[in-house]
């Protein structure tokens, strides 16, 4: 060892070594790695081909690499990253080193379900993010364990998300599932226990009806681009938290939208735009953001905003888009101001 690299190493592994009893004879040789993930557990052993930087010691950067396979996973990683290589499948053993794993991005790669092997993935006991976007997953990957926070897995080919893959999930927050191939029965029953969901993308695949049991603490919810016909009667009445609500690039009609149903009280942003309704739905006193943009609107009635006009009762609608229907101008009615008293931008074209 040079003795140049000692000031710096000793700053690396002072902390984890002050428990040893050491003299100078026993410092890690970097070339060995046996003998070094014995001395440092954390910091030292990377896979050579990957990058664990000393200032985050618990991470392993690999992505970018074309590589095949999971690299060598020594113990201590909490945070792995694999993001675009050509990894087709996980081997059974693949994280025996790390099951407490905190974090496995694999976005950008090949893997699909018949090449994750056995238990590999249900094995990591402490997983918050599992992040498998652009793979050619069929399937949601599953079980995983209790602990999971994130799970991303839009731009895949799933068809199918089973309710055993998600069961017990009571601390996930987001669930990206968009540009997958989920119809309506694929999902219904598999969400609903998730307590903690807070942000659910179901845009860019083949619903054409809502799924039954959302999960009930959503304060974003996404169903853009599918085919949504219509909506049941107080669908979204058990979302109480319910803020932001996508629904546009659908096949909506007025006919296929219960009179109240969007009249959501907590809702500050909806968006209809790219669809067929002819008129502008009820909606609640509270919302901001309306997007109408694209649809067949002819006319513009004050009471899908305001029942009542009074000094407390107005629409707080700030920003409404309205171009791209059959509306003028001339259509918008003279007392609009009364009810849409903090309309700073309306666009009708
Ligand atoms: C586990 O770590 C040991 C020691 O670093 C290594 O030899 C082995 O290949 C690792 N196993 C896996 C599956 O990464
Ligand atoms: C995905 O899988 C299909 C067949 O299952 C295969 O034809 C295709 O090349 C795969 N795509 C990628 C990106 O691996
Ligand atoms: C969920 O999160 C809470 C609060 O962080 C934690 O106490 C609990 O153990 C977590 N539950 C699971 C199953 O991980
Ligand atoms: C929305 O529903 C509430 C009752 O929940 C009602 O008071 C209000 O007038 C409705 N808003 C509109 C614009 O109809
Ligand atoms: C647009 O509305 C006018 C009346 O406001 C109606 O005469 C016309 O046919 C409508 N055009 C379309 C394409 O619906």
């Amino acid at each position: 060892m040079h003795l140049s690299s000692l000031p710096f190493l000793l700053v690396l592994i002072s902390g984890i070594f002050c428990q040893y009893d050491y003299d100078m004879g026993y410092f890690p040789d970097p070339d060995y790695p046996y003998v070094h993930s014995m001395m440092v557990p954390s910091t030292a052993v990377c896979a050579p081909e990957c990058n664990c930087p000393e200032t985050y010691p618990s991470a392993m950067y690999c992505d970018d690499l074309k590589l095949k396979s999971i690299p060598i996973v020594p113990a201590g990683i909490k945070y792995l990253y694999l993001r675009n290589n050509m990894i087709e499948g996980i081997e059974e053993n693949a994280f025996d080193n790390v099951t407490d794993l905190q974090w496995l991005i694999l976005d950008h790669n090949h893997l699909e379900n018949s090449k994750i092997k056995g238990k590999v993935l249900s094995k990591l006991k402490s997983l918050k993010k599992l992040h498998i976007n652009y793979n050619n997953l069929t399937e949601a990957v599953g079980p995983l364990a209790n602990t999971m926070d994130d799970l991303q897995l839009s731009h895949n080919k799933i068809t199918k998300v089973s309710a055993n893959v998600l069961e017990g999930m009571v601390n996930l927050t987001v669930f990206y599932l968009q540009n997958n191939q989920l119809k309506t029965d694929s999902v219904s029953g598999a969400l609903k226990g998730l307590k903690s969901l807070l942000y659910l993308d179901l845009s860019f695949n083949q619903f054409t009806k809502l799924p039954k049991g959302l999960p009930p603490a959503l304060l974003m919810l996404y169903f853009n681009n599918n085919q949504i016909t219509n909506i049941p009667d107080e669908y979204f009445q058990s979302l109480k938290a319910l803020q932001y609500l996508h629904l546009s690039h659908n096949r909506l009609t007025d006919g296929g939208i219960p009179g109240n149903v969007f009249n959501i009280s907590s809702l500050v942003e909806l968006d209809l735009s790219f669809n067929m309704l002819k008129s502008i739905p009820t909606v609640n006193e509270n919302l901001e953001n309306f997007y109408l943009q694209v649809n067949q609107i002819n006319k513009f009635p004050l009471s899908s905003f305001c029942k009542v006009v009074g000094p407390l009762t107005y629409s707080r609608v700030k920003y409404l888009r309205l171009d791209g229907n059959n509306l003028t101008q001339a259509d918008l009615p003279q007392e609009m101001y009364n009810c849409l008293r903090v309309a700073a931008d309306i666009s009708l074209q």
